[in-house]
């Protein structure tokens, strides 16, 4: 699938954000080698901490589904803000074990694009290799 095809989409979920505490919407697509995807956005809660990002959203609804770590081929994620959204810290522990180091994650808003992936956002990470 073109970048393109996948911010656009990226988009389409962020206009589900449940957002009503920050009104900051936030949406992810995850797309699968198989051409299949998972569409997430930023669901809050009343009670802040409750409140999941739409990036973790994306991936859980892939895994969900029974898709894995090989499977996923690339993960975006866009906002409407002047800068483009970078994941929050759980986002990048939950990313550093559901995807692979080097599957790209494209970060885009409406003027600009940027491509990463989990070892350039999250260095020195904490995994389940610390816990033998
Ligand atoms: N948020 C995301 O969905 N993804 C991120 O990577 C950063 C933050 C959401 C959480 C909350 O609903 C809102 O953005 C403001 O923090």
């Amino acid at each position: 699938m073109k970048q393109e095809k996948l911010i656009k989409l990226a988009f389409k979920a962020a206009e589900n954000a449940y957002c009503q505490y920050s009104n900051y919407q936030v949406g992810a697509c995850c797309l699968c080698k198989d051409g299949s995807y998972f569409l997430g956005a930023n669901i809050e809660n009343a009670s802040y901490g409750a409140t999941i990002c739409a990036e973790r959203n994306a991936v859980f609804a892939a895994y969900s589904n029974g898709y894995r770590k090989k499977d996923i081929e690339a993960l975006c994620i866009v906002t409407y803000g002047k800068r483009i959204g970078s994941p929050c810290g759980i986002c990048r522990q939950v990313l550093a074990e559901l995807i692979n180091q080097d599957t790209p994650i494209i970060l885009a808003n409406k003027e600009e694009v940027l491509i990463t992936n989990i070892s350039e956002l999250l260095p020195m990470q904490f995994s389940k290799e610390d816990l033998d």
